[in-house]
């Protein structure tokens, strides 16, 4: 049985405020760039962002937080700014863990760790192994996460265990190893910076997710761009397939 409604094998629930939020954190190079700031510089402003849209989750009362934090496309980019990035991760990861755990965030990493250095993923698992039990905000970073990654590691941790299922498997059966198995999938997915694709995020889960952009830059990104999207969410008609009229019948009398 799967912990969660599967949005193609079930008509999940379609809350009317959004349950999980998913972010592509996008532009902070853009936005350094526009104040003759060095790249990074736009990184470093967007942790600030970020901080302050945990903040937001939480009085807003989101359950599930999701952003994107590196690709595994992003090691193409110049090797001073990736050193940068992982450096800058060790660093908040550090002074913000404790701060975490006191306002109740279950913190969560997904993506391939291996390549993330030793320094990174023991701070990793000792803020998940702190943070477990916390109920107010699950929060998940992807980190060195690729959505075609994360499919290929579950079939291939489905198959090691059920070598049975070589024969076939349903939707479940895979979906149980994906890494974010433990959250429903997303409500709504905002990228910011003002490009419209997914470059590689959570291809499954997105699968039936209302997808926003807005062309403000990450370091950008307040609370007010964040009302604002989930207004625009709560205009759409999710029908999971099905037509109009059908969702007419189903709302409950008033
Ligand atoms: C997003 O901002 C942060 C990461 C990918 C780590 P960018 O660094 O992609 O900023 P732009 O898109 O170049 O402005
Ligand atoms: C997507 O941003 C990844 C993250 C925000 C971590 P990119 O800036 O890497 O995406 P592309 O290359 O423009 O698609
Ligand atoms: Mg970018």
């Amino acid at each position: 049985m799967a912990l969660f409604q599967s949005s193609t094998r079930n008509i999940p629930d379609a809350p009317r405020a959004p349950r999980h939020v998913a972010v592509i954190m996008d532009g902070n190079g853009r936005w350094a760039k526009q104040r003759f700031l060095p790249r990074v510089a736009g990184h470093q402003r967007g942790v600030k962002t970020l901080r302050e849209l945990v903040l937001t989750c939480l009085d807003m009362k989101i359950e599930y937080l999701t952003v994107f934090a590196f690709s595994s496309e992003n090691w193409r980019r110049p090797a001073d700014e990736v050193s940068f990035l992982m450096e800058l991760f060790v660093k908040v990861l550090k002074r913000e863990f404790k701060h975490l755990h006191k306002d109740n965030v279950r913190l969560k990493i997904i993506g391939d760790r291996s390549r993330l250095g030793d320094k990174l993923n023991h701070l990793i698992t000792e803020t998940e192994a702190l943070t477990a039990n916390n109920t107010a905000l699950t929060f998940t970073v992807a980190a060195n996460y690729g959505g075609r990654w994360d499919i290929m590691q579950a079939t291939q941790a489905m198959l090691r265990a059920h070598p049975e299922f070589i024969d076939g498997f349903s939707e479940d059966d895979l979906a149980a190893y994906l890494s974010m198995s433990y959250a429903p999938e997303p409500d709504l997915f905002i990228r910011t910076g003002g490009e419209q694709r997914i470059s590689n995020f959570l291809l499954w889960q997105l699968a039936y997710t209302e997808l926003y952009f807005t062309d403000t830059l990450w370091p950008a990104f307040d609370r007010t761009e964040l009302e604002k999207a989930i207004a625009s969410y709560q205009h759409r008609e999710r029908r999971f397939g099905r037509i109009s009229e059908q969702l007419q019948q189903d709302k409950p009398v008033a």
